[in-house]
């Protein structure tokens, strides 16, 4: 039984960064994960979670720090649930986002030798982000502490935009937040040299779902483009608005994009551009009909980039996978931002016949261990 480690306190030399973002040492036979720490550290830790695999432990005392902490730039740093890297070097937070994105991918069977592999580190690690969630109670604006309701009162946030940080002073007054009772949900967007945008109380991604990092989405978005220089049909599946097939517009002779919140359905840009407002495999197992009918009118050669959220294709991945094949789709993109799921889609694509071309990794979010990944296949037809 491990459960007799919880409250135990012990030292601990820790020896690796993990890609979940906790540093790993081990107690006897046993592997601890310690969030904050970072190899090097030498630790007094208290065990707060006992697992039969692993345990989990928090920092009581440094009693050496590695020689590679860097200071952490927020006054929050470890009281606010985000950014749990501050005190990681960027270029190791980098490697091991891109060596855990081929770890997964080895445990999901994946075979990665000798397959090209691009890596899009970010530029900017700091001032990325367009978009951020906040709440309010009692005059106090801040985030919640992780897995707590917690409120962690800032005055900026430095992974934010700088345009967002400026109404931070006066978003109080400006939304009379200490009139209003109980705790208040704002959400803070901005588009490249645009006003920033403020919603009160509305759903998550209040303005439409958009990546939260430009200058990376920008890295993604070229990507995609340059992996399919050809004129044909562009399915873009959990599209969102377009933001992988619209800068292919130009290109491709017609886009069908499906996603089950797009916003305005049917006020597309273009006239080969279509939205469909739709879950992604009961879409496609009506194209599956119109092609058996012969009423199909997708031009050749049919390629797909797929985007899911987290969870990745989920229960429906190998039906959505073998129907591409059915439908005659001969290149694909897979992105995924949880190296698990994304490896366990990619392997879900080689049982079905596709060869894995190329991979690519992408930081949209510095300071945290979140790393988005893409792989690019082919198929005969
Ligand atoms: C990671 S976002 C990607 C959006 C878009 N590709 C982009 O780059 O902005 C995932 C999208 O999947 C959509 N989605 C989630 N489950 C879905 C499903 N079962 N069928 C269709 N779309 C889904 C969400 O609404 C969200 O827009």
């Amino acid at each position: 039984m491990s459960e007799h480690f919880i409250g135990s306190s012990f030292k601990l030399k820790i020896h690796d960064l993990s890609r979940g973002g906790s540093g790993v040492g081990r107690i006897g036979e046993r592997v601890v994960f310690v969030p904050f720490s970072l190899p090097g550290d030498e630790l007094e830790v208290e065990i707060t979670r006992a697992e039969k695999r692993f345990l989990e432990g928090k920092i009581l005392n440094i009693q050496v720090a590695s020689p590679d902490r860097v200071p952490a730039r927020c006054p929050v740093f470890g009281k606010c649930g985000g950014c749990t890297w501050q005190h990681v070097p960027y270029d190791q937070q980098w490697r091991t986002k891109k060596d855990g994105v081929l770890q997964a991918l080895g445990r999901a069977g994946v075979q990665v030798q000798g397959v090209p592999l691009q890596e899009f580190p970010a530029e900017d690690s700091w001032n990325y982000r367009n978009r951020i969630q906040l709440r309010a109670e009692n005059g106090v604006i801040g985030f919640f502490e992780k897995a707590s309701r917690q409120l962690v009162g800032i005055e900026k946030c430095d992974v934010a935009k700088e345009e967002i940080n400026a109404v931070l002073p006066n978003l109080g007054n400006q939304m009379e937040l200490s009139t209003k009772r109980g705790t208040q949900k704002i959400e803070l967007d901005v588009r490249p040299g645009a006003e920033v945008r403020i919603a009160v109380n509305q759903p998550h991604a209040a303005f439409g779902f958009r990546q939260v990092n430009d200058a990376q989405n920008e890295k993604l978005q070229q990507w995609v483009k340059e992996s399919f220089s050809v004129r044909g049909h562009l399915l873009d599946l959990y599209g969102g608005f377009g933001n992988l097939s619209l800068p292919l517009s130009v290109q491709m002779e017609s886009i069908d994009c499906v996603d089950v919140s797009v916003p305005d359905q049917g006020k597309s840009p273009y006239s080969h551009f279509h939205y469909s407002k739709s879950d992604v495999l009961p879409w496609l197992k009506k194209r599956l009909k119109d092609h058996e009918k012969g009423t199909l009118r997708w031009s050749l050669p049919r390629v797909t980039v797929l985007d899911p959220p987290r969870e990745g294709l989920g229960d429906s991945g190998v039906e959505i996978v073998e129907n591409l094949g059915e439908l005659q789709v001969s290149q694909a993109i897979l992105v995924g931002c949880d190296p698990d799921s994304f490896s366990r889609d990619v392997g879900r694509f080689l049982k079905s016949n596709w060869s894995l071309e190329s991979l690519a990794v992408f930081d949209f979010f510095p300071q945290t261990p979140h790393v988005e990944s893409a792989a690019r296949f082919i198929r005969p037809i």
